[in-house]
């Protein structure tokens, strides 16, 4: 019997993108008004201190059509559900997240870009961000057809819109801490079984986003489902090295995102202008069942998961994407 599907895939997937553009619309507007010179303008959503957009629930609106369509150039080929006839893809994009408490309207990508004027939007991190990234590139593309794509700074796709003066664009970096492959020769690490090691730089950020300091305005990091034996196999194991140090005795994977993520934190703090607006993405579970995203897994689910469903890894492992 095929395995079950990882349940909260869907609202944990979604949910947090839906949390991003509703911060988007509102708490940036607000952030940036006292630096535009254009008029003032009310966000269309005031935020209620008991506005918790986190309660709430999934209803299918079959009004609803999706703000773009499969020539939206942004895509990854493989990854253009639209374009690759992805089953049920209507009845997948019916789908909306309505808080308890508060209005949740949809973003409006003029009043956004608007807002956005001469300014950047910067993601850094997995292909969860890459993803966001390019559904919202699409979004905004409907308020700009001239919008170009943009990879310069170390930057893996983006994009340019030339009417409002506005880049934004995703820096990969799996785990945001630099990173590379040693091939077996190192005299502390040889043990037997090991075809080499990852060495992860744990106080050094990753060559993406290393030079984009002073470039953005708002940034949104993330990393999370590479933290896994998958992506990293135990013949080559991620090994930490802080100041140039292997840190000894070594730290197993989750003490080592623990030390990385404290470490980019505190990075981030230092090094980037108190201005700029910084969020932190959370995860979302795997989305394969039935195999490894190499071994044939599959992601066939078209509604959202019950609440009981909800679990966080295939086999209890972290994993993937
Ligand atoms: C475009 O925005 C940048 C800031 O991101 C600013 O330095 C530049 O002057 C702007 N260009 C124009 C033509 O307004
Ligand atoms: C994936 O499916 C193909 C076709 O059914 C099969 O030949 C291949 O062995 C499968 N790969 C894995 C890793 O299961
Ligand atoms: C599409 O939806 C129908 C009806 O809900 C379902 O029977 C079918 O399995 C779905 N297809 C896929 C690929 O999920």
């Amino acid at each position: 019997m095929a395995p079950k599907p990882p349940p909260s895939l869907f609202t944990w997937l979604i949910l947090p993108i839906i949390v991003l553009i509703f911060l988007y619309s509102t708490l940036l507007p607000l952030y940036t008004l006292s630096s535009t010179n254009s008029q003032p303008r009310k966000p269309k959503i005031p935020i209620s201190p008991k506005c918790n957009l986190f309660e709430g629930h999934w209803v299918t609106d079959t009004n609803q059509k999706p703000m773009y369509d499969e020539t939206c150039p942004f895509h990854r080929n493989a990854w253009n559900c639209l374009r690759n006839k992805r089953d049920n893809m209507s009845l997948i994009n019916s789908w909306k997240w309505v808080p308890g408490k508060c209005e949740l309207s949809r973003i409006d990508p003029f009043e956004f870009l608007g807002l956005m004027r001469n300014k950047n939007i910067g993601f850094v991190g997995d292909s969860l961000n890459e993803n966001f990234l390019v559904s919202f590139l699409c979004i905004l593309r409907v308020a700009d057809e001239r919008a170009k794509k943009w990879k310069r700074k170390g930057a893996w796709r983006g994009a340019y819109f030339p009417k409002f003066n506005v880049t934004v664009a995703y820096h990969r970096a799996v785990l945001l801490a630099k990173y590379k492959l040693q091939p077996k020769q190192s005299t502390v690490f040889d043990q037997e079984g090991l075809n080499g090691i990852h060495r992860v730089d744990i106080d050094v950020p990753s060559e993406d986003w290393a030079g984009i300091i002073n470039f953005y305005d708002v940034l949104v990091f993330n990393t999370g489902h590479w933290w896994g034996y998958d992506k990293f196999p135990k013949e080559t194991p991620l090994v930490f090295y802080k100041a140039g140090k292997p840190i000894l005795p070594p730290l197993g994977m989750l003490d080592g995102l623990k030390v990385v993520l404290d470490n980019m934190v505190a990075y981030i703090q230092k090094e980037f202008p108190k201005k700029t607006i910084k969020f932190w993405r959370l995860q979302s579970p795997r989305h394969f069942y039935g195999g490894e995203w190499n071994q044939n897994g599959s992601c066939l689910l078209n509604e959202p998961l019950e609440e009981h469903q909800q679990q966080w890894g295939e086999q209890g492992s972290k994993t993937t994407e």
